[in-house]
This record gives C-alpha cells, sequence and structure tokens, in this order.
C-alpha cells in the first residue's frame, strides 16, 4: 500500500486517508488506485462495516493531479477504467456507508466524491470548488445530474458554472455535507458517525443505502417494492436480534451478522 494513501482498519471501520499534504493531497494514477483497492477490497471484507474517507495536513484533496493528467490523461470513455473511473466506480458502487471527513480545501473531484458518500463532516475551515469549466473540462462523474437535482439548477450553477468557493455555512445550506464541525473535532465525529453504522445491521444499512441511491421511479412501484423487503426483513435473523434485544432491554448485537 503507498504511502500516499494511508489504509487503517479499525472497530471495523477501514480509513482511506489521502497523505500527500506537500502537494494538497493532489490525487495522482497510483493514488486513485490504492483507494480503488482500499474500497474495493473492503466491499469484499466481512470485518469491514464502514469507510471513512479523509485526508491529511489539513487539506482534504486539491482534485486531480494536473501534471500527473497532463502526462496521462485518463480514457474514461474507453475499455480500460483508467485509475480515477475505478476508484469513482468503487465509491460509486460500494455498498456499505462511506463517511467523508472534509478538512481544508476539497477542489474538483475532491467535491465530486462527497456526492457519492453517504455522510460527510467538514471542518470550520473547509471550502468546496469545483473549477473544471475554468480549467476548459466539464463536469465529471454525474456531477451534472447529481448536483442540480441535489441543490437545483441555479444553485448548482455557482458551482459548477461560476466555479465559486463555498465556504462550510453555504455547502451545509446546499445539501453537500451533512454537518460542520470544529477543525479539531472533525476526525471524531466522523469516527463517532462510522462506529454507529458499524454496530448497526448491516444487511439492513445495505439495502437501506441501496433503496436511497435507486433512481427515481414511480412512487407506487417504490412503495410496492419496499414493503415486500420490509416483509422480507421481518422475517430475517437480523430483525429477530433486534426485536429480542429490545424484549430483553439491551442493545442489539449484530457482530456476527456479515
Ligand atoms: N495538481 C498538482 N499539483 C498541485 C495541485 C493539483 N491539483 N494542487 C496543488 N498542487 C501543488 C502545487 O503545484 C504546489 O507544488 P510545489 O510546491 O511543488 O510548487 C503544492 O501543491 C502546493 O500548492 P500551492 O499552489 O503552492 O499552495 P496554495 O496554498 O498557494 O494553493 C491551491 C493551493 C490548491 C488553491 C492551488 O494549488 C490550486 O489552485 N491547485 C489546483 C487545484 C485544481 O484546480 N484542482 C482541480 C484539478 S481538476
Amino acid at each position: 500500500m503507498s504511502d500516499l494513501v494511508l489504509v487503517d482498519d479499525a472497530e471495523g471501520i477501514r480509513t482511506i486517508r489521502f497523505n500527500r499534504p506537500e502537494k494538497k493531497n493532489a490525487l495522482t494514477r497510483a493514488m486513485y488506485s490504492a483507494a480503488a483497492d482500499a474500497l474495493t477490497s473492503g466491499e469484499a471484507d466481512k470485518s469491514i462495516r464502514v469507510f471513512i474517507i479523509a485526508g491529511a495536513g489539513n487539506v482534504f484533496t486539491a482534485g486531480n493531479d494536473i501534471v500527473d493528467f497532463m502526462q496521462s490523461p485518463p480514457e474514461l470513455g474507453s475499455d480500460e477504467t483508467p485509475p480515477v473511473g475505478q476508484f469513482m466506480q468503487a465509491l460509486f458502487k460500494a455498498k456499505k456507508p462511506v463517511v467523508a471527513a472534509v478538512d481544508g480545501l476539497a477542489i474538483g473531484i475532491g467535491v465530486t466524491m462527497l456526492m457519492h458518500c453517504d455522510i460527510v463532516y467538514a471542518s470550520e475551515r473547509s471550502t468546496f470548488k469545483t473549477p473544471f469549466v475554468d480549467l476548459a473540462l466539464p463536469p465529471e462523474f454525474g456531477s451534472s445530474q447529481v448536483l442540480p437535482r441535489m441543490f437545483g439548477h441555479v444553485v448548482a450553477a455557482e458551482l459548477l458554472l461560476l466555479g465559486n468557493v463555498w465556504n462550510p455555512d453555504r455547502a451545509m445550506n446546499a445539501g453537500l455535507i451533512t454537518g460542520v464541525t470544529g477543525n479539531e473535532s472533525l476526525e471524531e465525529t466522523a469516527r463517532i458517525a462510522a462506529r454507529t453504522l458499524a454496530a448497526k445491521a448491516p444487511g439492513a444499512l445495505r439495502l437501506a443505502k441501496e433503496l436511497m441511491r435507486r433512481p427515481p421511479e414511480d412512487l407506487a412501484k417504490r412503495i410496492d417494492d419496499e414493503g415486500a423487503l420490509f416483509s422480507e426483513l421481518l422475517k430475517s435473523e437480523e430483525f429477530a436480534e433486534a426485536a429480542t434485544a429490545f424484549m430483553e432491554r439491551r442493545k442489539p448485537d449484530f457482530s456476527k451478522f456479515g
């Protein structure tokens, strides 16, 4: 594993940390590959329940390494998925929850990746910017669809067209992040959320995430689908543990479920 992406497993939580502070954690092909591997292997590992994505040195990430980009531009439409695509696909397809801890700069793909995370905390000193058009590039990895849907067109245009810098309050009001924390309490806040998620019934959690990420569809169909899944899960061992724990006035223990 590269020193530029640190991977740490503890308490069922895999933390993936961009660690290239001297270059503002700008992401190279090797870093994307390492981060993609950490997500993919974590998905396959039953002991891992939750991911945290974080930066180092008071920076989340200044986005794609521009030098790397110029030297080996990724061929995103080609048969062989480049490392940046592998990372974003692994993130987009992750069934386990992903918590992001954004400290300092989040630029370009540093913002794009947040819309594929589930819980996002940002420190008071964080800033958000997507300067794609300023770099004569288009938005990426679904952001031209997801961000207008999340914020409304005119708010998304402030990020994607104007390229303005957002502070955490603006990001919070728009709905890009879950919460703003003190600079020193960011990591612990993210870890508390990750621990909370790691203790939940993993099957039910995966299902809830999968339902939330399904594309919009007819509401009546969604209600029917949820109903069928609800009935199915009422017969699950996870629900039996949750219900028994309630009756026995104890905390449920989902540790044996994968
Ligand atoms: N790609 C490659 N290198 C980057 C980088 C990036 N995205 N972002 C920062 N760096 C490098 C700088 O070149 C510099 O390297 P050097 O010390 O060898 O000269 C180092 O990181 C520190 O950056 P610097 O610009 O000196 O720090 P700053 O605090 O003045 O500014 C930024 C920080 C992030 C605002 C500025 O570097 C920047 O605008 N970077 C580009 C961000 C971007 O457009 N990302 C989207 C890419 S699609």
